[in-house]
C-alpha cells in the first residue's frame, strides 16, 4: 500500500490565519495528507478523526516526541492511555458530576457572571474578549479547580505559558524557561492550599484529589490541575466570543435564541462552527492503514476536529456557516473516545445556560461595533470582539 501523499506548500502561518478553505480542499482532494510544515499526517474527514480517537491501541496519546511533558514538567493524563489514564481521569470525576455541576458550580457561575457583567459600561463600545470572556473563563476555572486565591490574570498567564511551552516544537530554551518559572509559581500555590482543602473538603478538583480514599500521587494531582489550567480557559473564552459573534452577525438566529431561550443549541453550533481546540495528535503504535494509505508505526497523525465539524458528509454544503437552526447532528468539538473533554458539561453551563441569557437580558440591543479578528491553528477563536453594549 502506498504512503499518503505529501504536501510542502501549506504553511503554519496560513493555517493560523484561516485554515478552513484549506481543510475544505483537503476533505475533497487529499483527506489523508502528510504535511511537512506541521510534521504530521493530517486527517480531515469526520469518519477518520473519530476512528483514530476511538482506537487508542493503534493511535496512542502517549507521544514522547511532543514538548508537552517538558513544558508541564510532568506526564499529564492527556498523554496517557489505558488504565493509568482512566485512574487519573476518575480521580477528578467527582468535580464534574452532574449533581455537583447543578447544585454547586452553577450558582457560583451565576454569581460570578452577574458580578462580571455588572462592571461592563453601558452604551459604550467594549472589546468583550479582555473585558468579559477571558476573566470569566479564568474565574470559573479557578473555582472549579480549587484555586480561588489565584487572580484572573495569573490563571490566564499560566494557561498561555503552558500552551506556548506545549507548542514549542522547535524546543527553544526561552519558552521552557518561562514555563519553568510558571510551574514554580503554580507548585507553590498548590502546596499552600493543601491545608485548606484538607480542613474543608469541597467539590473542587484539588480538594477531591487530595482527599480521595486512595489518592493518586501528589505529583500527578498537580500535573492534572495544570493540564486543566492549560486546557480549561481558552476554550470557554473562545466559545463565548464565537457564539456571540455567530448570534450578533445573524440577527434572525439571535431572535430565535431569545424567543426559544435555547442558548445551548446556539453554543453547540458555535463550537461546531469554530472548534476551540482545532486539532489533536496521536502516535501510531503499529503499521496500519487509513483510506488505502499505509500509516507507518512511529508516525504522528493529526486529527483535525475543526475540519470534521464542517464535513460535507454530515453537514451538507452549508457547514461553513453558523446556523443554529440546522438539523441536529453530532459534532466532534469536544473530542471522542477515552479523552473526551471532561469539562464539556461545565463549559455548557457556564457559557450557554448562565452567561448568554444574562448578557442578552442586560444588553438586549447589543451589536457588533468593529472588525473581529480570528486567529489560531491549534486553538482558534476571535481575538477581539468589539460590541456596543446597550
Ligand atoms: C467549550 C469548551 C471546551 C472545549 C471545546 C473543549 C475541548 C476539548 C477537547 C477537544 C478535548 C480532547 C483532546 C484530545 O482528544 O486530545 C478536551 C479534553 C479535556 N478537557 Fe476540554 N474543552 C472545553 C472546556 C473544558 C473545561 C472548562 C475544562 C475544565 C477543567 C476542560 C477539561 C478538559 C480535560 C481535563 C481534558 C482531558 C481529558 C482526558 O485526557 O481524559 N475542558 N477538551
Amino acid at each position: 500500500m502506498p504512503l499518503a501523499p505529501s504536501n510542502e506548500e501549506i504553511t503554519i502561518a496560513e493555517l493560523t490565519r484561516d485554515p478552513y478553505p484549506i481543510y475544505r480542499r483537503l476533505r475533497a482532494e487529499t483527506p489523508v495528507l502528510r504535511v511537512k510544515s506541521v510534521g504530521r499526517t493530517m486527517l480531515t474527514k469526520a469518519a477518520d478523526t473519530r476512528y483514530v480517537k476511538e482506537n487508542p491501541e493503534l493511535y496512542s496519546s502517549d507521544d514522547p516526541n511532543t514538548p508537552m511533558q517538558r513544558a508541564f514538567r510532568a506526564h499529564t493524563l492527556m498523554r496517557k492511555d489505558g488504565e493509568t489514564h482512566r485512574a487519573e481521569r476518575m480521580a477528578m470525576a467527582p468535580t464534574f458530576a452532574p449533581k455537583v455541576i447543578k447544585e454547586h458550580w452553577t450558582p457560583l457561575y451565576q454569581k460570578t457572571a452577574e458580578a462580571y457583567v455588572d462592571r461592563l459600561p453601558r452604551g459604550e463600545v467594549v472589546d468583550l474578549f479582555p473585558a468579559l470572556a477571558a476573566p470569566y473563563a479564568s474565574r470559573g476555572l479557578a473555582y472549579l479547580l480549587g484555586l480561588d486565591e489565584a487572580s484572573d490574570a495569573d490563571m490566564a498567564r499560566w494557561s498561555q505559558v503552558l500552551i506556548d511551552g506545549a507548542g514549542n516544537f522547535g524546543w527553544r530554551e526561552e519558552p521552557f524557561a518561562v514555563s519553568d518559572a510558571a510551574n514554580d509559581e503554580m507548585d507553590a500555590l498548590f502546596e499552600s492550599l493543601n491545608d485548606r482543602h484538607r480542613a474543608e473538603p469541597n467539590p473542587s478538583a484539588l480538594s477531591v484529589m487530595l482527599n480521595a480514599e486512595n489518592p493518586i500521587p501528589k505529583s500527578q494531582v498537580y500535573a492534572n490541575i495544570k493540564i486543566a489550567i492549560g486546557g480549561g480557559i481558552n476554550e470557554p473564552r473562545d466559545a463565548l466570543c464565537t457564539v456571540l459573534y455567530g448570534l450578533l452577525s445573524n440577527p434572525e438566529q439571535l431572535r430565535h435564541a431569545k424567543e426559544s431561550n435555547d442558548w445551548t443549541t446556539a453554543f453547540e453550533e458555535a463550537v461546531r462552527w469554530v472548534a476551540p481546540i482545532q486539532v489533536s495528535s496521536r502516535l501510531v503504535t503499529q503499521d496500519t492503514e487509513i483510506r488505502g494509505f499505509t500509516i507507518p508505526k512511529g508516525d504522528t497523525v493529526m486529527t483535525i476536529q475543526a475540519s470534521a465539524c464542517r464535513d460535507e458528509d454530515i453537514y451538507g454544503e452549508d457547514g461553513e456557516d453558523y446556523n443554529m437552526l440546522r438539523p441536529k447532528a453530532p459534532h466532534q468539538a469536544f473530542g471522542n473516545g477515552p479523552h473526551f473533554c471532561q469539562g464539556t458539561h461545565v463549559a455548557r453551563r457556564a457559557v450557554a445556560e448562565v452567561m448568554l441569557p444574562l448578557l442578552f437580558d442586560r444588553f438586549p440591543q447589543m451589536e457588533l461595533a468593529g472588525d473581529v479578528v480570528w486567529q489560531g491553528f491549534g486553538f482558534r477563536g476571535p481575538i477581539t470582539l468589539p460590541v456596543r453594549l446597550q
